[in-house]
């Protein structure tokens, strides 16, 4: 894999799974919506499939010219967001892979803003277009600002930051990543052996910034409108909020604790998806080379020959912005 000029190429995470999850791929249409360095769509195209990759970071595009000319025209790359993806496939593809999140490049490059390690300007957009976390965070409300840091990145405090979020911000502008993480740890603390107080409020403005959740839920829909019966879905996630939303699609009988006990059920025998695998993690020797596989989890399935549903956000429990407690 190419390096990222001096930084770690991103190293694909739970690989082998994801292939044998979406085999037989010998001659094979594949979407793989998150190309980023280009590592499971290297592995597809070596196994002998066809590949559609699409991304919204236009600084993955070197590894896109790599892989087609090494690969021609069994390779195509789609600037774009895998919301859309139906649009993009070109037809009706085989499988669809999901590797959700940000990649190791991205985290690396203080530039983008999403390390709270790094310093760098309070960016966090993965396209390069639209609010920055920085726009967020000097202009939100504090109630606003507090929702959201609870909703998307379940931090507990988030209050207490809010608050003092507003009261730096009164003085001067919040713009970089180390002026933020600064703050949030002099507000709630740090506890040796735990992680950086900072991580959870930074996971939250990154999915806000990039509309992850907007974004998982569309991608979901949009794989399950163009798979045929036998197409293959996998999904790979990196916290529980995205995994919960995963697993509430791909299992929409036993994940509906919000519908009332006394409409009917959706039967089994409709759901769009058939044989839906248990969640797999890394297993021990991928862990000790890859300690970013720690918190990634793969779902699977088959479409079954049901219609696709519609876009529905609330049955599979996404959080709002808001987020209401
Ligand atoms: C975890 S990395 C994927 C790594 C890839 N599987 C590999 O082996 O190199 C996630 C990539 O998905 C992209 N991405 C995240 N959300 C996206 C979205 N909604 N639409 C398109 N690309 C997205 C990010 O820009 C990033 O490059």
């Amino acid at each position: 894999m190419p390096d990222n000029e001096g930084g770690q190429a991103h190293v694909p995470v739970l690989l082998a799974e994801v292939l044998a999850a979406l085999a037989p791929l010998a001659g094979a249409r594949v979407v793989d919506g998150t190309f980023g360095a280009g590592g499971y769509s290297r592995a597809l195209l070596e196994a002998g499939a066809t590949v559609t990759a699409i991304d919204r970071d236009p600084n993955v595009r070197r590894f896109a010219d790599a892989l087609a000319a090494e690969f021609g025209d069994r390779f195509t790359f789609v600037p774009g967001t895998f919301s859309e993806l139906d649009q993009f496939a070109g037809g009706s593809p085989d499988a669809v892979v999901l590797d959700i999140g940000i990649s190791s490049m991205q985290v690396d490059e203080a530039g983008r803003g999403f390390s709270f390690m790094r310093e760098g300007p309070l960016d966090m957009r993965m396209a390069g277009e639209g609010e920055t976390a920085a726009d967020l965070v000097n202009t939100l409300d504090e109630k606003s600002l507090a929702n959201l840091l609870f909703a998307y990145g379940e931090e507990r405090r988030s209050r207490r930051i809010a608050a003092a979020i507003v009261a730096a911000r009164a003085e001067t502008p919040i713009t970089t990543t180390t002026a933020l993480a600064a703050l949030i740890e002099r507000t709630i603390g740090r506890k040796p052996g735990e992680m950086h107080p900072a991580t959870r409020s930074f996971q939250a403005l990154r999915i806000a910034v990039n509309d992850e959740f907007g974004q998982l839920v569309e991608g979901l829909f949009a794989a399950e409108r163009i798979l045929p019966e036998g197409g293959r879905l996998a999904v790979v996630s990196f916290h529980s909020l995205e995994d919960r939303i995963v697993k509430r699609f791909l299992d929409p009988e036993k994940a509906a604790p919000t519908r009332s006990r006394h409409l009917p059920q959706v039967q089994s025998a409709l759901s769009p998806w058939r044989e839906v695998r248990k969640a797999m993690k890394a297993g021990r020797t991928e862990l000790e080379r890859n300690p970013r596989s720690r918190s990634a989890v793969l779902r699977s399935a088959l479409r079954s020959a049901s219609p696709a549903r519609p876009v529905d956000r609330a049955g599979l429990g996404v959080p709002g912005r808001g987020g209401d407690r």
